[in-house]
């Protein structure tokens, strides 16, 4: 049976990683969320007070760390040094400062590297900001999800308030365009749409429809 490789990206809040967890489960590949490892790192670096600004500091602390996904029947469970950090990734603190970390281009290298290790061999629906672009350039489908700020803003909203979790619509709204605009105007790999990748808006589509569409672009691979 052949491995067939889908490359997710698109901006902050776009629904990537709700649409990607539905295709591998349909396709039976694996889901890889790698906004989740640059958030472990993130994670991990607050914790040791370790500036997110210092590439040296980061690409030392990366170097010793062991980032780990797990899929289990509820979801994706996140590990850093075999501690459980699925929850603690989603923090406010960790989501303003991961792009912060994402920045820098070697440590953009090492997760590149262990992004592609954990691809080989395997078919797999990968999620990012550089995925069509760098990490899996050879991607059998190369999708990029948009929506307006605003629905986006609303939908983390929503999952927020869902969860028990303290929101503010603006504040949202403003943090994501932050984010955006850090994540398009690095020089390393910045978010950008690969030339032969798929746009899809999804501002006015379900999460359903989105994967459908994705699964029904997949039947002709
Ligand atoms: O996907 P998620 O929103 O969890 O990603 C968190 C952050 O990690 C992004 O805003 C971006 O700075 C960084 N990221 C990246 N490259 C990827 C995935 C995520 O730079 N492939």
């Amino acid at each position: 049976k052949r491995l067939i490789t889908i490359a997710i990206d698109g901006p902050a809040a776009a629904g990537k990683s709700t649409v990607a967890k539905i295709v591998a489960e349909k396709l039976s590949c694996i889901y890889i969320d790698t906004g989740a490892m640059y958030r472990a790192l993130t994670w991990k670096a607050l914790k040791n007070s370790v500036n997110v600004n210092n590439e040296e500091a980061l690409i030392e602390l990366l170097e010793s760390t062991d980032i780990m996904l797990k899929q289990n029947s509820r979801g994706q469970l996140v590990f850093v040094d075999e501690e459980d950090v699925t929850y603690d990734i989603r923090s406010n603190e960790v989501t303003n400062n991961v792009s912060y970390v994402a920045k820098h281009p070697k440590i953009r290298e090492e997760m590149v590297r262990r992004q592609q290790m954990l691809a080989k061999h395997r078919g797999v629906v990968m999620d990012g900001r550089d995925i069509g672009t760098h990490v899996l350039p050879n991607a059998d489908i190369k999708i990029f999800l948009i929506a307006s700020v605003e629905e986006r803003a609303k939908r983390r909203y929503e999952e927020n308030i869902k969860k028990g979790i303290h929101a503010d619509l603006n504040e949202l709204k403003k943090e994501i365009e932050q984010r955006d605009e850090i994540d398009s105007k690095r020089e390393a790999s910045p978010l950008i749409k690969a030339k032969d990748a798929i746009e899809i808006d999804t501002t006015s589509l379900s999460i359903q429809e989105v994967a459908e569409r994705i699964l029904l672009i997949a039947k002709d691979i």
